[in-house]
């Protein structure tokens, strides 16, 4: 079988989890590929609302093996908490998460390096999360990192406390220090002996025979494709290749095994922290759009920016992702405004789509303005048929970029999700 890569195509927050959860029921396993407790997947269902960090979106069904790859980070507290909380839940799925042993470890000092990092850059900050993840990651390439895999080796107590230290040096270098560094490392290791609890294992020699052997599986992107290392709006992005590349590489997957691409997007954007936005709405309009779509991270609660969609940009993602269907959500949120607009083409000087080198000032939007529509739960048609002018934005977007949209969702519940025609298969 080949695997299926699911993904956010624009700045994290396109609603994967909500998505991955509809789609767990086709697949045996659910594996995250890259990133790491960054990412809050929202999954509401019988009237609850459960965030994940670190753990797949297919841990409430009991049948389903649910990975967490190479790829990704994992903080050993973040990841207690996580436990703890789905084993509240009576979760079905929890005695079936596997690690990869190869997946890097967030130690508290890298969250402490975080934050020194983003307070040296004043005005400048990148409006990091704060999670640890960008000095994680460059332990990991650094070659200095710990792995899940570490965590049995009997010198792994001296390993850790020689990061430490390291790190330590690096704080002092830029004059930060940590409260209670005591409290901060017996946390860690609370979490570290949650881990233990876990199979650790080679997932991508797992993955690669789950795949010869005819299981499906289901790749779960976390944030977005304009957030990726090396084509998204650098600096301004996540430390990880959040694309359909990063699937491969974050899970031991080669390209050929790659299936469908389901690319998420929101009818409209959004994005948190710094960077360039072009389509950016400022003043009340941007305040409205953020409180019809209640745009607060699922991970820090910051306010979201919010904007019209991009359609350069989605075309952007599309490309570099070989996106075979999309999928687009918070339909219902768009209800409240008069007119929709969509950005259709940008008036800069090179008539280049993402440009290496680009912000908010030199590039110019051009919009199309479509009859908005209205999309209230009394109104909403499960079947497949939509309101006429949403229709009309839908089709415009499918001839803009040459896919289409299988699936629209219409709100945060399960229940939630639109089929359209073309998605013959779910
Ligand atoms: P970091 O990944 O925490 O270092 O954050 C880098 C940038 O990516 C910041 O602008 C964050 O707001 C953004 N970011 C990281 N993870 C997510 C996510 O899951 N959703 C949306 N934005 C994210």
């Amino acid at each position: 079988m080949k695997a299926d890569v699911l993904l956010g195509l624009q700045w994290g927050d396109e609603g994967k989890g909500k998505i991955v959860d509809f789609f767990t029921p086709h697949y045996d396993i659910i594996a995250r590929f890259q990133g790491g407790p960054n990412a809050g997947h929202t999954l509401e269902f019988d009237g609850t609302r459960h965030v994940l960090h670190t753990i797949p979106s297919g841990v409430f069904h009991a049948d389903k093996v649910n990975i967490i790859g190479n790829g990704v980070v994992i903080d050993p507290v973040v990841f207690k908490k996580e436990i703890d909380d789905l084993e509240s839940r009576n979760a079905a799925g929890l005695g079936n998460i596997l690690i990869s042993k190869r997946a890097h470890l967030i130690l508290p000092t890298h969250k402490l390096l975080d934050a020194a990092s983003e307070k040296s850059k004043g005005e400048e900050k990148i409006g990091s999360t704060l999670r640890g993840i960008g000095p994680a990651y460059m332990d990991k390439t650094g070659r200095n990192g710990l792995r899940v895999g570490d965590i049995s080796l009997p010198d792994f107590d001296k390993r850790f406390s020689d990061l430490v230290q390291k790190h330590s040096r690096l704080l002092e270098m830029y004059r930060y220090h940590a409260a209670d560094m005591d409290v901060l490392v017996s946390e860690w290791k609370a979490g570290i002996e949650c881990l233990k609890k876990f199979s650790h294992i080679d997932a991508e020699h797992y993955i690669n025979a789950s795949l010869a052997e005819g299981k499906t599986l289901l790749a779960e992107g976390a944030q977005g494709s304009l957030l990726d290392i090396d084509f998204g709006s650098y600096p301004f992005v996540t430390s990880s290749n959040t694309t359909c590349a990063g699937a491969c590489t974050g899970l031991g997957i080669p390209p050929s095994r790659i299936g469908r691409v389901f690319g998420i997007m929101k009818a409209y954007c959004t994005r948190v922290g710094g960077g360039p936005f072009p389509t950016e709405l400022a003043g009340d309009m941007g305040n409205e759009l953020r409180e019809a779509g209640k745009e607060y991270g699922a991970t820090t609660g910051r306010p979201r920016r919010c904007g019209w969609l991009d359609i350069p940009a989605l075309k952007y993602s599309i490309m570099l992702n070989g996106v075979t269907e999309l999928i687009m959500t918070k339909a219902d949120v768009l209800s409240s405004f008069d007119k929709v607009m969509a950005c259709i083409s940008y008036r800069d000087n090179s008539g280049a789509i993402m440009p290496v080198s680009f912000s908010n000032n030199n590039i110019l939007p051009v919009y199309r303005e479509f009859a908005a529509w209205k999309l209230t739960n009394e109104k909403m048609n499960f079947a497949g048929k939509l309101p006429p002018e949403l229709s009309t934005y839908i089709r415009f977007i499918e001839e803009q970029v040459n896919v289409p949209v299988t699936i629209v969702s219409v709100g945060p519940e399960r229940s939630q999700v639109i089929k359209l025609s073309k998605s013959a298969w779910v």
